[in-house]
């Protein structure tokens, strides 16, 4: 039996979703890619969100057996919410992955976790032989760096030693996130918090500088991964 909940079914996006109509062209795009059969890796972001409006009008019409690894609990729901199976990483692999952007630069370098996700979203990524990142583009910069600072997921008791562990770099500006909606700063997914920080300069070896630094769960730097840039145009 279904619960008859109304939450569930006017479950809706958070926020203005920024430039619709590019999104939802990147979506269909990638809902043409999906297979029977395949189990594929559901980053996080209003851009994916609508690639899964698009997907599960393919399944509905075809009837194809696929499964979402969701990277978000907002992800997970919509997934459920559309009747879209879920599994998670314990048990399977994603065979390909999609995922959203806030910077993509020339090398298909990315900055990712304006919407918190990041740790998961690198598991998946990394679990995945392939990613295509959606964007419009908008997201396409010369430079790292140039519209959003790096996100930063830390254990919350490592905050002033990873401030000045990561003041080391060239850091021209550390914030740490504050929550919309509840007092305080934000408590990511994995019950961490989040720094945003701004760099002079981000350099290649910068995402495992940060990530080597004791208390950093992980960055919002993507630098060298296995993606594929789908632009909406
Ligand atoms: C989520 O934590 C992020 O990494 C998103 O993938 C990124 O912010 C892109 O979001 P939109 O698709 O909403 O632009």
């Amino acid at each position: 039996m279904k619960w008859n909940s109304s939450l569930l079914d006017h479950l809706q996006w958070s926020d203005t979703i920024i430039n619709r109509e590019a999104k939802e062209k990147v979506a269909q795009q990638i809902a043409e890619k999906i297979n029977n059969g395949d189990v594929i890796g559901a980053g996080s972001g209003s851009t994916v969100y609508m690639a899964l409006y698009a997907i599960a009008k393919r399944i509905k019409e075809e009837g194809l057996a696929i499964q979402m690894i969701p990277a978000s609990l907002e992800i997970g729901m919509t997934c459920e919410n559309l009747g879209i199976p879920v599994t998670s990483l314990l048990t399977d692999k994603p065979i390909w992955c999609f995922d959203g952007a806030d910077e993509v630069d020339p090398d298909n370098s990315l900055i990712k976790g304006r919407g918190g996700a990041l740790f998961k979203e690198k598991l998946l990524i990394c679990s995945g032989s392939k990613t295509y990142i959606l964007v419009d583009e908008s997201k396409l910069v010369k430079k790292l760096g140039t519209n959003f600072p790096v996100p930063v997921e830390i254990f919350p008791g490592s905050l002033t030693y990873v401030e000045s562990a990561l003041r080391k770099l060239n850091v021209t500006d550390i914030a740490l996130r504050m929550a919309k909606g509840k007092d305080g700063p934000i408590i990511t997914e994995n019950g961490n918090f989040l720094l945003d920080v701004r760099f002079e300069d981000i350099r290649p070896d910068y995402e495992q500088r940060i990530k080597s630094i004791t208390g950093v769960i992980d960055s919002g730097l993507f630098i060298g991964y296995n993606v594929e840039i789908l632009v909406a145009k």
